[in-house]
């Protein structure tokens, strides 16, 4: 055990389905896992450090010790490849873009985009995130004593950031609108097709893709509008350095080859969506675990009052420690991305265990932060673990919520410094209070993780 804590009172501990005891039946996995795959896991996969087994989905590995993450997402990263079913669920939504393709395509892409999220870059984008932060606590203080729908302003939020930091440009039409397209669109494609389980080829329709046929329909138009803004932008020579620009002016240096402009189309619509739907999860999970913690709410309240600067009103990044921690803790306890899967291209070994060729191997920041051999009190939320010498003392390999490697997440540092400016904006203004009447808050995974009813608080102006 890596992590020692000294015991608060009383943490919060977040209810969530418990693990099965007895693996399920074939149908009764199938129906489990297309409702909410959260509820699938056996108490064995959080005990335990390598969990083998044949599945309707072949043989799957579940890999939880870190040493053996390391090996298989850094050391031999080259015999993974992200597998089928993942690309099954994603690839209709998000077409080839940066998250779902492969080989040199991928690397390509993952040239071209990289400086738009190096450390100097995504330090640059500091003001405009802390601008959507205060934007935010203004429309929250306005309503005090209301009800609200986090989820939903959560959303706005992190809209309101990737407008003005990797579509400078802005996106066409209603944000609203566009943050519902998304969150219809996991909707759609986030459940589990027993279809796609069995291999059952694509041009077999699945009922999930004909409900994302409108959102799809509509993320294409969004696109198109872009797209056809920006090429006429470029001719004039009056294009901004974003997102957009670098897609389109991309070139390999080895062969001259560009991005075709379905890849561009596709990276549009990942970084959209990827871009924003986990940061405002992350988000809303953690006004969740706030208001269940009253001690850690005003402590965040009274760090981010001293880090503002009343006669800018802006947040100094560098003094919100215990705000970082508090996402840190949240993406613990709710990882936005609850499970990353592989597939082997030729047979491995991880420690004693075989990994046969075309298996399936899952790395499951769910199970890992909740791992009983990894941490101490690992259901309690407890943001002092993510300060000081605790945080430096966590083994890298425990804690995965941006994945590892090569394909760790591009967006890591731009959202856990936008997360942290926005959350410590809305604790500086106002309280929050979840209703007696508020139906329980459970987690759902639908391709990321969010509370199954929404979250609307109570929210009541400070000072
Ligand atoms: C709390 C916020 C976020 C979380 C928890 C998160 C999580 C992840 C994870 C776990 C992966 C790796 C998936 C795998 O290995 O299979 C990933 C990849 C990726 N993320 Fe994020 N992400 C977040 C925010 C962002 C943001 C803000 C952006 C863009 C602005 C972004 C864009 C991407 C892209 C493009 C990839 C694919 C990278 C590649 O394969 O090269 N993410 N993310």
């Amino acid at each position: 055990m890596q992590d020692t804590l000294p015991l608060a009172a009383a943490p919060f501990r977040p209810k969530v389905p418990p693990p099965l005891t007895r693996p399920l039946g074939l149908f009764a996995f199938l129906k489990a896992a297309r409702e909410n795959p959260i509820g699938t896991w056996m108490k064995a996969h959080f005990e335990e450090f390598v969990v083998a087994g044949e599945t309707a989905m072949g043989r799957v590995t579940v890999v939880s010790d870190p040493a053996l993450v390391r090996y298989l997402f850094v050391e031999n990263a080259a015999n993974y490849r992200k597998d089928d079913l993942q690309k099954r669920v994603l690839a209709p939504g998000l077409g080839n873009g940066l998250l779902t393709a492969e080989g040199d395509e991928w690397r390509l892409q993952r040239r071209t985009l990289a400086p738009i999220f190096s450390a100097r870059q995504v330090a640059g984008f500091t003001r405009p995130m802390d601008a959507a932060g205060a934007r935010l606590a203004k429309r929250l203080a306005r309503r005090d004593g209301a009800r609200v729908d986090m989820a939903q302003e959560m959303t706005r939020a992190t809209l309101d950031v990737l407008e003005r930091t990797i579509f400078t440009q802005g996106l066409p039409g209603d944000p609203d609108a566009l943050g519902r397209a998304i969150t219809r669109l996991l909707e759609s494609v986030g459940p589990i097709d027993p279809l796609d389980v069995f291999g059952v080829p694509g041009f077999v329709p699945r009922i999930g893709r004909l409900r994302a046929r409108p959102a799809l329909r509509f993320f294409a138009e969004v696109v198109d509008t872009l797209l056809d803004g920006r090429k006429a932008a470029i001719a004039r020579g009056e294009a901004p350095h974003d997102l957009m620009t670098l897609l389109l002016n991309a070139q390999d240096p080895e062969t001259g080859r560009g991005l075709s402009d379905l890849e561009v189309k596709a990276n549009i619509v990942t970084f959209i969506a990827a871009g924003h739907e986990t940061t405002a999860n992350a988000l809303t999970w953690a006004l969740y675990c706030l208001s269940q913690d009253a001690p850690a709410q005003e402590r965040l309240a009274a760090e981010a009052e001293a880090a503002l600067d009343e006669a800018s009103g802006t947040m100094a990044l560098d003094q919100l420690p215990f705000a970082r921690a508090v996402m840190e803790e949240t993406m613990r306890l709710f990882p936005p991305v609850p499970f990353m899967s592989r597939q082997a291209l030729r047979d491995d070994r991880i420690g004693r265990i075989k990994i046969p060729r075309n298996s399936t191997v899952i790395v499951a920041p769910w199970v890992m932060h909740r791992h009983r051999r990894l941490w101490d009190e690992p259901d309690a939320f407890l943001p002092e673990r993510f300060l000081g010498e605790r945080r430096e003392a966590m083994a890298r390999y425990s804690y995965l919520p941006f994945g590892a490697g090569p394909r760790v997440c591009i967006g890591q540092s731009f959202s856990l410094q936008e997360a942290t400016l926005v959350l410590a904006h809305v604790a500086r203004a106002v309280h929050l209070i979840l209703p007696a009447d508020h139906p329980p808050v459970t987690p759902l995974h639908r391709v990321t993780l969010r509370p199954k009813d929404g979250l609307r608080m109570v929210v009541r102006r400070r000072g």
